[in-house]
């Protein structure tokens, strides 16, 4: 068997499209540095660096069913969407297919092969390692805790298969141990079946949670001296998990899960565990989510992309391709000319603008610039 993580590849050389969204059929090749995206809206910006993140993390970023990424032509929905991106590393080239089927109802089974090996998309998340800036990002500060707990697992999961496996277990777990809540609520399930589940729920949660303070914790330690920098000393950023309960322990988890069975079957739910658990971006000891400035929050967010990216080139060995989703607009001049110079350590990087002069003269030089005109790509007319 092909070790899929071992040289990671650091480049995407060539994107091919099917299908995916307003593009019918897209063959785009990348060069290595800076590339920058120049499009009005509507046009397919979004769209690609969807398609290019969808290579790392084998699903959407942002579609609420990935039914979304088929493209409805003027003839209908479309069968199939795919995405083929070609990338490189110090140890050869590697072919990455993701192939989005249409299937009855709204689901779409997906179909993922690597140099033409089947693969499971465990096996396959982070093997082409991404980060994805996005105007939306600054709801991972001011959003509900769901979004949080996400990126801490897209994060972690492009780190470790082990991590997804685990965490797709304890979804599981999780399902079964609330159906039979509200069975037992109903007198048709014996309470001590739910002791079986309770035990698994502590055993995949637990790793889950110690991972996640793990990360967090690498995290804090990046994001703080990249926070200090943005906002020139004057804004200090702590990232706290905080685990429900409090006390992150197995033991605390197994007796939380005790004490609160009654009321967990009466709401026919689960009410601990790190299915609940939250991370809070404290600035200046306030809570950013809850206290800060719009701007405030927009820097955290940074921060922590910025972390997120140093921590996946120091774990991997190999820097991540960076994804800058229309995210220029949202920045002062000095904060966007800090976050392009901070995309040097970075082999490749993929940045999307409606307007390119808010890429500051020597970045914008420096990159290879290109057109997005309704889900085509090309060079741009003016030079
Ligand atoms: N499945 C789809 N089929 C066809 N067009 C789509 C599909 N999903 C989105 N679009 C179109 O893509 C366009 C938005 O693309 P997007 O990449 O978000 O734009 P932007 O360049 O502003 O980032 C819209 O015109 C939208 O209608
Ligand atoms: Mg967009």
């Amino acid at each position: 068997m092909v070790e899929l993580r071992g040289r990671p590849p650091i480049l995407i050389t060539h994107l091919s499209l099917t299908d995916f969204r307003n593009y019918s059929s897209l063959e785009l090749s990348l060069p290595r540095g800076g590339v920058v995206l120049v499009g009005d809206n509507a046009q397919g910006k979004s769209n690609l660096m969807e398609a290019a993140y969808l290579l790392s993390i084998m699903r959407s970023h942002r579609a609420g069913v990935e039914r979304e990424l088929i493209r409805l032509g003027e003839e209908g929905e479309r069968p199939w969407a795919r995405v083929v991106g070609s990338a490189q590393g110090e140890a050869g080239g590697v072919e990455i297919e993701v192939l989005l089927r249409r299937t009855a109802g709204e689901a779409v089974s997906k179909r993922i092969r690597v140099n033409g090996v089947p693969r499971r998309a465990a096996e396959v998340v982070g093997v082409l390692a991404g980060v994805m800036f996005s105007a939306e990002d600054i709801g991972l500060v001011s959003g509900a805790p769901a979004l949080r707990r996400r990126y801490l697992d897209v994060t972690s999961c492009q780190l470790s298969a082990h991590y997804l496996g685990s965490l797709q277990r304890y979804q599981r777990v999780l399902t079964q141990r609330n159906g039979l809540l509200k069975m037992a609520a109903l007198g048709r399930a014996a309470t001590d079946e739910l002791e079986f589940w309770d035990h698994k729920m502590v055993t995949e949660g637990g790793y889950i949670r110690q991972h996640r303070l793990a990360l967090v914790q690498a995290l804090n330690g990046l994001a703080q001296g990249i926070h200090d920098g943005l906002t020139h000393g004057e804004e200090a950023l702590e990232m706290d998990y905080r685990p429900n309960p409090s006390d992150p322990s197995p033991e605390s988890f197994a007796r939380a899960l005790t004490e609160g069975r009654g009321r967990d079957m009466a709401l026919g739910m689960t009410l601990s565990g790190p299915h609940r658990d939250d991370l809070r971006f404290m600035v200046n000891s306030m809570d950013a989510g809850i206290y800060g400035s719009r701007g405030q929050q927009r820097t955290v967010a940074l921060s922590l992309r910025l972390a997120e990216a140093g921590f996946l080139r120091k774990e991997r060995g190999q820097p991540p391709v960076l994804l800058l989703d229309d995210v220029l607009s949202e920045l002062d001049g000095l904060r966007s000319e800090q976050l392009l110079a901070s995309l040097a350590p970075y082999d490749q990087w993929l940045l999307t603008t409606a307007d390119r002069s808010q890429v500051a003269s020597p970045y914008l030089e420096e990159s290879t610039v290109l057109h997005i005109n309704g889900g085509t790509v090309g060079q741009p007319l003016d030079g």
